[in-house]
């Protein structure tokens, strides 16, 4: 029996989880676009409850002692307060916390979601054009979306290489899968939720 070459596991890491997110990510990007995100300023900013929601889950590992030993700018990443201006930006007030967010993690848990959380803002470079239609930028209702200083690609390529040289054992392996599927699991539901609280839209 020949395995198809799209079976092989790459040798990166980073690599691998890009590999096994990459069904969730097409269907996260399916659904982000069925909910019209880019067509009225109301509905751009249930997905920025959305953002938002997720980042203010993620704080505490963008602040964790542990993991900033690992990644030293990790504070700096973090976009809970970006989503939260833009909030204000688009006049929505801040969402109440939905229950089943991420508690405890291992570490290597925890990086698989930082590595959803900062991967996303790959994507954010398509979706901040889009929002620009709508009269919003990064110092305006798009903050969230917009360049991290020093560049979306240096600022990815820093984070994945420091991720793909940690050594791990199998069951951090393993974690750090799990960590990245979840993440999109959360997003999903978030993003659910955002859509479905909106009043005007419901
Ligand atoms: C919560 C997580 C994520 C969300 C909500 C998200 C959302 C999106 C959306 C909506 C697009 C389409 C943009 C467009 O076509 O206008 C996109 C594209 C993209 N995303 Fe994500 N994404 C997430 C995570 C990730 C991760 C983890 C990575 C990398 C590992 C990534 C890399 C990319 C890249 C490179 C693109 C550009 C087009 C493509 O190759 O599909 N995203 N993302």
């Amino acid at each position: 029996m020949t395995a198809s070459p799209t079976a092989e596991r790459p040798s990166l890491r980073s690599q691998r989880l890009n590999q096994i997110t990459n069904e969730p990510h097409t269907k996260l990007d399916a659904l982000v676009k069925a909910h019209a995100p880019f067509e009225t300023q109301a509905n751009f900013a249930r997905f920025v409850v959305a953002q938002y929601l997720f980042q203010s889950e993620l704080v505490a590992l963008y602040n964790d002692a542990e993991l900033i030993k690992i990644i030293p700018d990790l504070a700096e990443r973090c976009r809970a307060d970006a989503a939260k201006l833009d909030l204000g930006d688009l006049e929505t007030d801040v969402p109440a916390p939905v229950a089943g967010a991420l508690e405890n993690p291992s570490t290597a848990q925890a990086l698989g979601w930082l590595f959803v959380s900062e991967g996303s803002k790959l994507g954010a470079a398509f979706l901040i054009k889009r929002a620009v239609g709508l009269g919003l930028s990064e110092t305006f209702g798009a903050r969230h979306l917009g360049e991290p200083a020093g560049g979306r690609a240096e600022g990815w390529k820093r984070f994945t290489r420091t991720l793909d040289g940690l050594e791990f054992t199998a069951e951090e392996e393993a974690d750090v899968e799990k960590g990245a599927i979840d993440a999109f699991v959360r997003f999903t539901v978030l993003l659910e939720q955002a859509y479905a609280s909106a009043p005007e839209l419901a």
